[in-house]
């Protein structure tokens, strides 16, 4: 142990020592005419989402007179006709809200595992996982909450009635929307693979000459917009209680599904206090549990604290090295200690804590990787899979509501409710089903976060919301899985550190480890040169696919809205007035 410290003295962690000034945070940029890449400037509201339809109906909620939480609200009910890839009646998430006075909350609307959901009820006769039973089955669904949750949102937070921000979603259900290049590819990829076996999906989802989609084509939601109109009219009661309810349960019950009337009829979406910490001077609020993404956010922005990272600069090999060993520490205390906390004891205050984190940037070492396997033993990803939505809005009257919600994979379980046209989550898989068996985005866990009747499954969902001197200044969150924790983390370090406007700090090429696979993911766009250098300190280097698919929208001094939407994603837009 005093080797390895030793070993660290070599190198950079001097901060460590107390000798020196903690590192100060870059200038911050909301972008010049010269930056490669340029925010969405708007005066009076932004709206960021992963579909131009549903953005376009949050900047219209926000002309309109309603508030950010208006706003998001209608861009949730929007994004579950327009994205069902995501977007969901069907699923479940979690909203940070922070308002124009400061109030910073968390709504919980996180899925729940039914009554009748045992320990063991995802292996199989011979005791292994079956990620066909908690991913493609009917056993997949937890008991939706976005419903509950936009409900909750809406009373407490809105100014609107709810009926008028549900209106544009049913018009857009039942006259159709046009498909565009995003939906056309991932309903002819993942959706024919989830899709199909379903007749209630395949008939709505699936063309009827069984052709592939084309852009431009349009698709009606009839079963939804029916849907729709029930809860605009009868609130979420039509859906807890009533006639949605009677299909859901009657779709689990013909097939082997375990969510019965009276598991909807207990739901609750659930007001929290968001996870906070600071970082460089800034004030950093996150999502708490039942997601891990506020607690390991904070956890490893206090590690880097201790680095540096300004001087090092954006993609050295330096950095990257500070940021992947953080990340391998904070992923090892999520498999262990992150779950319900309705159910387990979270040490949130000790895993956030400044001299936590000062004790493991002691481990780091710069010059030398430390393999997963000594941090804690665990098995590689078996696929990966990528389908969750981010979406940010800010209200003129500096009100800011951050929203990630999903089905979990695409198109969630693929099942349709009944004649609901409601497609269910595959939240389940985000349990735990058999201590360190990976779920489906590689990520382990033990007893904190197996299967309980009423739990919530441990997610990675972060929305945050960063302030300066109280004031709000930046508003982010991703879809992505594990690699959520990361990119929102990205965003905050881009921003910070290396001084980008929010549209750089979005562009720049991203990276992740998460512990276990002991692999340095990293997106195409980094310097050879520099991953060359990581491989040589013992960082497993793997080049993939691109990860998250941010919304974030940065607030100027004057009060200016400076948005930015991925590239990542295809047909996304901010938006504003
Ligand atoms: O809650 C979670 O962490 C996951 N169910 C989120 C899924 C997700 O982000 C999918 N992809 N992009």
């Amino acid at each position: 142990m005093m080797g390895r410290f030793a070993g660290s003295l070599i190198v950079s962690v001097l901060f460590l020592q107390g000798a020196t000034a903690a590192p100060a945070a870059a200038p911050v940029s909301y972008g010049v005419e010269a930056d490669t890449f340029h925010p969405v400037k708007e005066q009076n509201g932004m709206v960021a989402s992963v579909d131009a339809l549903a953005t376009q109906v949050g900047v219209d909620i926000l002309k309109q007179g309603g508030n950010a939480v208006d706003a998001a609200v209608a861009v949730g009910y929007a994004l579950a006709v327009t994205h069902p890839q995501a977007g969901n009646l069907g699923g479940g998430g979690f909203m940070l809200l922070r308002t124009a006075s400061g109030h910073t909350t968390a709504i919980d609307f996180r899925e729940m595992a039914p009554t009748r959901a045992s320990r063991d009820m995802f292996l199989d006769a011979q005791g292994n996982a079956d990620s066909k039973k908690s991913l493609t089955s009917h056993l997949a669904s937890g008991v939706p909450g976005t419903v509950a949750g936009l409900a909750l949102a809406n009373k407490e937070y809105g100014t609107l009635p709810l009926s008028r921000l549900i209106a544009p979603a049913i018009t857009l259900a039942s006259k159709g929307i046009v498909v565009d290049e995003a939906l056309a590819d991932d309903l002819n990829v993942y959706g024919k693979e989830v899709l199909i076996d379903h007749p209630n999906s395949k008939a709505i989802f699936y063309r009827p000459d069984g052709n592939p989609w084309k852009r431009g084509e349009t698709l009606v939601q009839r079963d939804l917009a029916h849907s729709l109109t029930l809860i605009a009219k009868q609130g979420p009661e039509a859906f807890y209680k009533g006639k949605i309810a009677d299909q859901i349960a009657s779709e689990m019950a013909a097939h082997g599904g375990l969510i019965g009337k009276a598991d909807l009829a207990n739901y609750r979406a659930i007001e929290r206090k968001p996870i906070s910490g600071t970082y460089r001077g800034y004030e950093v609020y996150s999502m708490p549990p039942p997601s891990s993404g506020g607690i390991h956010i904070v956890q490893i922005l206090n590690i880097l604290e201790n680095f540096d990272l300004a001087k090092m600069g954006f993609g050295s090999a330096d950095a990257m090295q500070v940021m992947a060993e953080a990340e391998k520490y904070a992923y090892a205390d999520r498999s262990e200690y992150l779950g319900d906390p309705d159910f387990v004891k979270v040490p949130w205050q000790a895993l956030t804590s400044k001299d936590y984190a000062k004790s493991l940037a002691q481990k780091i070492d710069i010059s030398k990787a430390r393999p997963s396997s000594e941090i804690k033993p665990g098995k590689l990803a078996p696929y990966e899979s990528n389908q969750t939505t981010h979406f940010s809005v800010v209200d003129k009257q500096g009100n800011a509501v951050a929203v990630t919600y999903t089905l979990n994979t695409y198109f969630g379980s693929g099942i349709v409710a009944g004649s609901s046209g409601i497609l269910m989550n595959n939240e389940m898989d985000d349990f735990s089903a058999k201590p360190g068996t990976p779920n489906v985005y590689g990520l382990v866990g033990g007893e904190a976060n197996a299967v309980q009747p009423y739990k919530r499954p441990l997610s990675s969902m972060s929305p945050t919301i960063i302030a300066k001197g109280g004031k709000t200044w930046l508003v982010t969150g991703s879809p992505g899985g594990s690699r959520i924790i990361t990119t929102v983390l990205q965003m905050v370090v881009n921003s910070i550190d290396f001084g980008m406007n929010v549209a750089e700090a979005t562009n720049a090429p991203r990276f992740h480890h998460q512990w276990l696979p002991d692999q340095l993911r990293v997106e195409k766009g980094f310097s050879p040169d520099t991953l060359k250098l990581l491989e040589a300190r013992g960082q497993h280097v793997k080049v993939m696919p691109t990860m998250g698919s941010t919304q974030s929208i940065m607030i100027g001094p004057d009060g200016m809205l400076y948005g930015a939407s991925d590239p990542r994603a295809i047909d996304d837009l901010t938006a504003g007035y």
